[in-house]
């Protein structure tokens, strides 16, 4: 089977990828050229444990293509999926316009039958958007007379560990309209199939909105346990005792309940933002997602007052060492890191500040102005009023803490990932503070 794949960012690349592991022959567009001649060149241009190898072995096999031709990736293929990215706009809703000019593309170029999937995670209703778009281009070329499926397929692909999650999935969702849609994509996932990966098939509307229940259900998670914590600091409780206790009930499960400064990344802000945003278009306003949101935003602010509170409250004119830049480990991607907004609000107080991440300064560099940018923990800490471990990285969890403590000014580490026992922290010298662990004062 020959697919496409439009759009070459980190879902379009990591399905594309995938697909052409499972032996389909798969063309993956882009429009930005440098990108693809990169590609090309076995580059990859996101860090993603696993993708590479496979992105290697899947184009010298000559399975999969990259191209800047989506006109030609169309007409080639049986099945077309729009991986494009679908952007916040200023008032929180989605911007469809990489989307819609792909549908244009594809009515234009349509020469015989096809399944139209959107991978994109889109608002309700923008499947039936991009049937109108097609069907209108077609009309315009006299292509008229082709017969075309639309269906929704949306990605559950966690940044860091995407691969693995394409390959064993918990569940493959596929909204369509029709059972020829239906079929050719059972077909193409047939490696999943066989290892019985649960298939979810509804209509397409259903599909969409089973995205946008899913992340922010997890992101209502994350803020639930972030106002337990601040609650814990504020009674005397423990957050890190709490989430365990509550995760061993089955029904509530421990993932997803770990506190600290809110989620970030390129899906849940944006997703659950999205939600609250067309829910109330349709006049059904979704009001758990709405608190989830500022929630989340709230969380940052807190954070730094904690990091203020413990630098004799005045940031001005200190030197704060920030260990992680990304919004989580394992990945070089800084968007909606509550990291980065942390540093700006500490440098609006007029802190001066030095950081380190393994794998996100070259993305962070672009983001941020005037802090210095070291080459390990240690070095980072040299100098500081305080450390502020801001997203746990594996290589953080086991620092050498009289080091640190000697490379400090003060012996102030504030833990927004409670990646350390306060006890110890306290034993060891450590004017410490994690998220929602008040054990220690
Ligand atoms: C998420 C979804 O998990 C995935 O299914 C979807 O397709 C895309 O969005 P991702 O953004 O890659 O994936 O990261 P994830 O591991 O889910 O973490 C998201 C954010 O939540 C991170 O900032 C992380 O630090 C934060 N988080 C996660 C918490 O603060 N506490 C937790 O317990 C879990």
């Amino acid at each position: 089977m020959n697919i496409a794949v439009i759009g070459t960012g980190y879902v379009g690349l990591v399905t594309g990828a995938c697909f052409s592991e499972f032996g389909v022959n798969v063309t993956c567009v882009d429009k930005d050229l440098e990108k693809i001649k990169r590609l090309e060149g076995g580059e990859i241009p996101i860090f993603e444990p696993g993708l590479e190898e496979i992105v290697r072995r899947n184009y010298q096999a000559g399975r999969l293509a990259f191209t800047t031709d989506t006109a030609e990736a169309v007409r080639q293929s049986l099945v077309v999926f729009i991986a494009v990215p679908t952007p916040p706009q200023a008032d929180g809703s989605t911007d469809l316009s990489y989307v819609d000019t792909v549908a244009r593309t594809i009515g234009e170029h349509l020469n015989g039958y096809k399944v139209i999937v959107t991978k994109s995670t889109v608002p309700v209703g923008t499947a039936t958007r991009v049937r109108e778009t097609i069907s209108e281009a077609a009309r315009e070329f006299g292509n008229e007379r082709y017969h075309f499926s639309i269906a929704s397929n949306p990605e559950f692909l966690r940044e860091g560990s995407a691969v693995e999650d394409f390959l064993r999935p918990d569940r493959v969702v596929v909204g369509a309209e029709d059972d020829e849609a239906v079929a050719i994509l059972r077909d193409l996932y047939k490696p999943l199939y066989l290892i019985e990966v649960p298939f979810v098939v509804t209509n397409i509307t259903t599909s969409e909105l089973i995205k946008y229940a899913s992340n922010a259900f997890l992101a209502t998670k994350i803020s639930f346990i972030n106002e337990v914590a601040n609650l814990c600091e504020a009674v005397g409780g423990d957050v890190h005792v709490v989430a365990r206790a509550m995760g061993l009930d089955g029904r509530i499960s421990s993932k997803f309940l770990h506190a600290g400064p809110g989620f970030g990344g390129s899906c849940f802000p944006k997703d659950t933002v999205s939600l609250v945003q067309f829910s109330r278009e349709f006049g059904v306003p979704q009001r758990i997602a709405e608190a989830v949101c500022e929630v989340n935003l709230a969380q940052r602010e807190r954070m730094v007052e904690k990091i203020v509170a413990l630098v004799d409250g005045d940031v001005s004119g200190k030197l704060i060492g920030v260990l992680g830049l990304s919004y989580k480990p394992n990945t070089d991607d800084v968007r909606e890191s509550p990291s980065i907004d942390i540093i700006r609000r500490l440098q609006d107080r007029g802190a001066r500040v030095r950081c380190f991440d393994p794998q996100a300064m070259h993305t962070a560099a672009r983001e941020l102005k005037d802090v210095q940018f070291c080459t390990d923990p240690y070095t980072t800490a040299t100098g500081c009023h305080a450390l502020v471990l801001a997203t746990e990285w594996n290589e953080f969890r086991l620092l050498d803490l009289d080091r640190l403590r000697a490379e400090l000014v003060e012996p102030v580490l504030v833990d927004l990932r409670n990646v350390y026992d306060p006890r110890q922290m306290q034993a060891q010298g450590f004017r410490y503070a994690g998220v929602g662990r008040s054990v220690v004062g």
